[in-house]
Order: C-alpha cells, then sequence, then structure tokens
C-alpha cells in the first residue's frame, strides 16, 4: 500500500493516556498550520485523559476497552471497525500502550505513524528517560516514524535532539522532551498532507528523495562542563 495524498488529511489518532500529542496535532489543525483534521480519537482505556480532552476539543472519542492479551484479536477488530468508519488516511499513534499484532499493522502499512520519546535505534521500548539518564547520554530526544511489525522499528523519519542538562530528574527531561514532540509529531503529518512525505512498497521518500537517515532538529545546547 502507498501513503495517499489527499487534502485536508483526515486523522483518526489512537491515544492511551493523557493525550498532549493529540492535543498539539489537533491544534495544528485547527490553526491550519498543517492540511489535515482529526477525524477521530480512539483510546484502549476508559480513563485515558485525553478523551474528555478531545470531546472538548469537538473532536468524536470513542473508547474500546483493552481486555487483556487473550483477547488481542477480538480488540483490534472493533478497534479496525472504528478506525475503517472514518476513513482516515493516516493512522497517528499517539501515546498508544498496545503492541498491535502484524496483521493489523500490515493492514494500516504506510499510513501508520507512531512517536517514541528517545533517538531510535536507541532505547526502543520503556522507561526511555530513565535510562538515558542512567547512562550518561548528552542528548535525548524523541523519534517520528512510520509503524512496522518490529516494535520502534520501522523508518524513522524526524527527530528532535533535546540536550540533557546538569541537574535533570526524569521528570524535567520528560517534560522537555514533549514539548520538543508537540512541535515534531505536527510537522511530520504536516509533510504527509503537504505530499513532500511518501511511502511505497517500504520506501521512504521525502520530497522525492530517498529518506535514508531522519531529518533531525535540536532543540537547545549541548551543556558543556
Ligand atoms: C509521549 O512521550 C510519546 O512519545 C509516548 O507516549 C507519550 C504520550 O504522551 N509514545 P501524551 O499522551 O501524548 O501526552
Amino acid at each position: 500500500m502507498s501513503t495517499s495524498i489527499r487534502a485536508p488529511l483526515r486523522l483518526a489518532i489512537l491515544i492511551s493516556g493523557r493525550g498532549s500529542n493529540m492535543e498539539a496535532i489537533a491544534v495544528a489543525c485547527r490553526e491550519n498550520r498543517i492540511a489535515a483534521r482529526v477525524s477521530v480519537v480512539i483510546a484502549d482505556r476508559p480513563e485515558a485523559a485525553g478523551v474528555p480532552l478531545a470531546r472538548t476539543m469537538g473532536i468524536t472519542a470513542h473508547v474500546i476497552p483493552w481486555s487483556g492479551a487473550a483477547d488481542r484479536s477480538a480488540f483490534e477488530l472493533a478497534l479496525g471497525e472504528c478506525i475503517d468508519a472514518c476513513r482516515p488516511d493516516l493512522l497517528i499513534l499517539a501515546g498508544f500502550m498496545r503492541v498491535l499484532s502484524g496483521g493489523f499493522v500490515e493492514r494500516y502499512a504506510g499510513r501508520l505513524l507512531n512517536i517514541h520519546p528517545s533517538l531510535l535505534p536507541a532505547y526502543r521500548g520503556l522507561h526511555t528517560h530513565r535510562r538515558v539518564l542512567q547512562a550518561g547520554d548528552p542528548w535525548h530526544g524523541a523519534s517520528v516514524h512510520f509503524v512496522t511489525a518490529e516494535l520502534d522499528g520501522g523508518p524513522v523519519i524526524l527527530q528532535s535532539r533535546v540536550p540533557v542538562l546538569r541537574g535533570d530528574t526524569e521528570a524535567s527531561l520528560s517534560a522537555r522532551v514533549l514539548e520538543s514532540e508537540h512541535s515534531i509529531y505536527p510537522r511530520a503529518i504536516g509533510w504527509v498532507a503537504d505530499g513532500r512525505l511518501t511511502w511505497s512498497a517500504g520506501r521512504v521518500l521525502l520530497d522525492g528523495q530517498p529518506l535514508d537517515t531522519p531529518v533531525v532538529e535540536n532543540f537547545g545546547e549541548l551543556q558543556h562542563d
């Protein structure tokens, strides 16, 4: 499948929690900074704070409760029906904490984006801020990537590089990274909406050129002792 372009792009956003990336994307749409519209927000947890937040913004939000790994196929069936009813062009994972099956990912190949709070391929998985602090890395950041069946392993499009500052805690570092996420996620979606970023048969092109390494944007200066 290849990315189909039709402006404004219709987005379905999947969340599990507070939904701050969802909000940043919805605001970028509303302010016409990107040629896209959020058609639906879907959460896997009834208590996800992003659900009332989306509704406050006038966005349709549904909850499809996750009831355990044993029921993953039933969950994905309901999720797929809910997504397809909105005919989205792009499916956006924004703090969605469920691992989707290979079959599900394949169904939306080339139309499925995620944001991960690390400079992929470094620090796949959870607790990235803690692991960066423990390793003493000078830089951290976030990555927008196409989703493939490999967890946090799809082609990376755009990264924010955020310096780790003296005295940083997990909370201060994650807040700084999150702020950068709110900038890069709408930007990458805007590239798809403008037809600049495409995926065809597993190949990512930006402005017609193969995107072999991600675009990197610095958010701050490296701190020297
Ligand atoms: C973000 O840090 C994102 O990178 C990760 O989960 C968090 C979601 O935050 N995948 P929010 O729900 O968008 O506020």
